[in-house]
């Protein structure tokens, strides 16, 4: 088994392996076109932003509970920076991306039963929650794809009309999303900006080569797969608030960014993603939707996750905050585990 899989990883899929999916050991590989009937975006669920109003809406949900790291930090050297935060962050959610999960799932079970059997309190308590956070990660990341998601972020980003675009993707991380949007519209090129350094050495460094993105060939028009190595990308480590770039910009994206400001800041978060684009240009985000699972997963992966402040909003609340921030909302709707948005300024 661990042989096919080290095989299976060595591999690129090509043209040929279009409508598989395979599970390697730290990620699904998913190269599923959408049937007809299939939705992977749900889209088309407030007719008039103008008619809503926060009475409606309702605001979003803060999650307030702290990880470990954190609080810890935090009674030694009082309250951690926003960016010190988003280090942390980055550091501990790299380390679930790759993990051999089988293998780390087999090993926590069998510690969880040696220390079952020596009666050992702490130590099973420890060992459960390792457990169940891997449990967890393997259904949500491994097996659903919640995380990256790409049949839903296809749906989300189909029908753009752009060629060969430059994309800026706001705070980037591993840069997923923008390579994605790449493989469909490609040519052009990816400007990533994330302040912290390990995103571009390790989150986006060490992304997987040989994971696969549907896109198209721009020669043929026909279906395209394109690897992190084919693309034209750019990494910048920088503050956001000091990009230099003009409206230069086709698409400006950001996943999972809005959330991490509180209202009296949101207005900021949305104005740099208008600073940037060019004239006629798409801005496209992201948000994780506010649903009993998410409530869950921030929960049991808060050691993992919550170093930084963070909200669950449903797509009619993100509109209403893109709205009131000055877009016209070209689409929107969610996928499997975020809310997405394509919108103009107005
Ligand atoms: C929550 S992450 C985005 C979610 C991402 N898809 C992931 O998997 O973690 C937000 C990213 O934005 C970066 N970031 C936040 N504020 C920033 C700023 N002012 N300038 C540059 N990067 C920033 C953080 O370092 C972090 O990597």
């Amino acid at each position: 088994m661990e042989l096919i899989n080290a095989v299976q990883h060595s591999l690129r899929y090509t043209e040929d392996d279009a409508g598989i999916t395979e599970l390697l050991p730290s990620y699904r590989v998913d190269m599923r076109h959408a049937k007809e009937n299939e939705k992977f975006f749900n889209a088309g669920l407030v007719s008039d932003w103008s008619n809503l109003t926060w009475k409606e809406a309702g605001k979003p949900y803060e999650v307030k509970i702290a990880a470990k790291s954190k609080r810890e930090y935090e009674r030694e050297n009082g309250e951690m920076s926003v960016k010190a935060s988003w280090e942390y962050f980055n550091r501990s959610f790299h380390e679930w991306f790759v993990k051999d999960v089988p293998d780390e799932l087999t090993q926590s079970k069998r510690e969880l039963k040696q220390h079952l059997s020596r009666f050992r309190f702490s130590e099973v308590k420890e060992a459960l929650g390792e457990t169940v956070r891997l449990s967890l990660w393997n259904y949500a990341h491994r097996i659903e794809d919640g995380v990256w998601d790409p049949r839903g972020k296809r749906a989300l980003f189909e029908g753009l009309d752009v060629h060969k675009p430059r994309i800026l993707f706001l705070g980037a991380a591993e840069g997923y999303e923008a390579m994605q949007l790449y493989a469909m519209y490609p040519g052009g090129e990816i400007v990533m900006a994330d302040y912290d350094e390990f995103c571009k050495t390790d989150r986006f460094g060490h992304f997987p080569d040989t994971y696969p993105f549907l896109g198209t060939n721009p020669q043929t028009g026909h279906m395209k797969v394109w690897y992190k190595d084919q693309m034209n990308i750019t990494f910048l480590v920088e503050d956001i608030r000091n990009l230099q770039f003009g409206k230069e910009f086709d698409i400006v994206l950001s996943v999972g960014l809005l959330e991490h400001f509180p209202d009296e800041l949101k207005h900021e978060a949305l104005d740099w993603h208008r600073k940037f684009l060019k004239p006629g240009g798409y801005v496209i985000m992201t948000t994780p939707r506010l649903q009993l699972k998410s409530k869950l997963f921030y929960t049991i992966m808060a050691d993992i996750m919550n170093h930084t402040y963070r909200e669950l909003m449903d797509i009619r609340q993100m509109g209403l905050y893109v709205y009131e921030g000055g877009f016209e909302i070209l689409r929107h709707g969610f996928i499997k585990v975020h809310n997405g948005i394509v919108a103009k300024p107005r």
